[in-house]
């Protein structure tokens, strides 16, 4: 696979990016994709120049929460990314349509590779990368093509998604991929925070997101979903994190 020539022209499509952050985490469900494409938002309110990569192949659903229809990239010398609210997107739904497109470990991989290939993102700030769920294949071919990656990890305030957290950041660890730490999403009245626990992994706790019921209503309207208390508080987080104030 290192013969690819594709691999070459990836770090050439990624020099004008300065940093790139995927949004993890061992278990589905757990927040990561509104995570992801609110950070994008956010990043792009702020003046920033922000970039949204889906890579969740079998279950994209970046495109429901910014509420992209008719966009489209346009081809040239490679695909230009369309700008949604002011960030650079792309997804393989663009090439699959509303279909679903099951793809085996190997077809996921060339359409990953693909996709960085051809994707002129230009001049950004900041490439947040949605990924799927779990510790397969997309991650190992994460880590092995995309180099500088720094991750933000996800978890809800349940001991079973901590548990996978616990293994992807002994993963991470094992390859010395940089963590920017560890995000809880959906906390509400009655959870229990795993703060504690994520601070005895020994990795950064950045905050606890709301479990906000308003959210589903404003999914595809994303100046609304910026209203939120969820984003509200994603933003603070991310103030922190990522020093923009
Ligand atoms: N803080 C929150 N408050 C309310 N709803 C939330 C919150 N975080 C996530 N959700 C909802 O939970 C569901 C799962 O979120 P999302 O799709 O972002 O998770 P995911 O980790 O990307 O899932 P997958 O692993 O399948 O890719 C969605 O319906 C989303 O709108
Ligand atoms: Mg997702």
């Amino acid at each position: 696979m290192m013969l690819d020539p594709r691999l070459s022209v990836i770090e050439d499509r990624l020099k004008g990016v300065d940093r790139i952050i995927a949004v993890s985490s061992g278990k589905g469900g757990v927040g990561k994709s509104l995570i992801a494409a609110t950070t994008a938002l956010l990043l792009s309110e702020r003046g920033l120049r922000a970039g949204l990569l889906d890579l969740d192949f079998t279950n994209p659903s970046s495109n429901v929460i910014l509420g992209v229809s008719a966009a489209h990239p346009i081809e040239d010398k490679g695909m230009i990314p369309p700008e949604i609210h002011g960030v650079k997107y792309m997804s393989i739904t663009f090439f699959s349509g509303e279909e679903v497109m099951p793809l085996r470990g190997g077809d996921a991989t060339n359409a990953f590779i693909e996709v960085l290939a051809l994707t002129r993102w230009g001049n950004l700030d900041y490439l947040i990368v949605d990924t799927p769920p779990g510790l397969g294949d997309i991650l190992l071919d994460l880590l092995k093509l995309i180099r500088r990656l720094m991750f933000l990890v996800v978890t809800t305030p349940s001991r079973l998604s901590l548990e996978t957290v616990r293994k992807l950041l002994a993963l991470l660890r094992g390859v010395r991929a940089p963590v920017i730490g560890v995000i809880e999403n959906m906390l509400t009245d009655i959870s229990i925070s795993v703060k504690g626990e994520v601070e005895r992994i020994g990795a950064r706790f950045l905050g606890s997101l709301p479990f906000d019921p308003r959210v589903d209503g404003v999914l595809g309207n994303p100046k609304k979903l910026l209203e939120t208390k969820f984003a509200e508080k994603l933003s603070e987080i991310l103030d922190q994190a990522l020093k923009i104030t």
